[in-house]
């Protein structure tokens, strides 16, 4: 999976250069190329934005810079993702879907935005990562390469990525490790007991109840029931 990221901060990018992922670039599971807008500018200054017209705060990026740029990196195979609060917003489908792609290219926005005039040109997709607004598409477009390269072969073993929250449409399971006995309160017996088959029903309960406690919004009426009857059925056994 090749990454390539059209930025006026490519400096930012240092933050993802560690842990899981800076090992999948090393290992070249995953490729991140960076390329700085400002280097497309045919201005003595590098400038790369100027007001917007009809008025108002603040500047917008030139439409030729960033089409300049664009043409430098595009090819056959490549799809253009714009990070934009106006996108449609992220989740766990999107990332598996995207992570079928083999060459994504992140455009990332800064001060008031880019010019509509390009941005009608070249983008195949916008993306927002919630409803709210970041000074640039930075931030966004590092969720986007850490959320997608997870689903890359080699990058995690494979029963992370099953097991975890929205993957099979339920929140994940309550994990626990060393020391058995924290501040009082103790693992789970059942997690003790080497039965994989209960462990693995056990998690399957916990998952929806934990959906139930904090995302009921996701859930079916059914669904709902079921995790009552599960909680109510802990209480008897003084588990919940
Ligand atoms: C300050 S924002 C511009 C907001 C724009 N004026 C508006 O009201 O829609 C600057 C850049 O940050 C990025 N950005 C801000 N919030 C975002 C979000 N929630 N998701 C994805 N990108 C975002 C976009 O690339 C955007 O061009």
């Amino acid at each position: 999976m090749k990454f390539t990221v059209l930025t006026l901060f490519p400096e930012m990018f240092e933050t993802i250069n560690h842990s899981i992922i800076g090992r999948a670039s090393k290992n070249k599971k995953i490729e991140i190329n960076l390329v700085n807008i400002r280097d497309f500018s045919d201005d003595k200054h590098k400038h790369v934005d100027d007001t917007p017209y009809g008025g108002g705060a603040g500047m917008v990026i030139r439409p030729d810079v960033v089409y300049k740029a664009y043409k430098s990196v595009k090819n056959k195979e490549s799809k253009l993702i714009y990070l934009s609060p106006k996108g449609r917003n992220l989740n766990q489908e999107k990332v598996k879907e995207l992570s079928k792609e083999k060459n994504i290219i992140l455009l990332c926005g800064h001060y008031e935005g880019i010019d509509q005039r390009v941005l009608d040109e070249i983008v195949d997709e916008e993306i927002s990562i919630g409803e709210y607004i970041l000074t640039g598409g930075e931030l966004p477009a590092m969720v986007l390469i850490d959320s997608i390269s997870r689903y890359v072969e080699g990058v995690l073993n494979e029963e992370s990525v099953q097991d975890e929250s929205f993957s099979n449409k339920y929140l994940e399971y309550p994990q626990y490790t060393r020391p058995e006995t924290f501040n009082g309160k103790k693992v789970p017996e059942i997690l003790l007991s080497g039965n994989h088959k209960k462990i693995d029903d056990w998690r399957k309960e916990q998952s929806l109840i934990e959906t139930y406690k904090k995302r009921p919004d996701i859930l079916n009426k059914e669904e709902i029931e079921m995790a009552k009857e599960l909680i109510n059925k802990n209480i008897m056994k003084g588990e919940n």
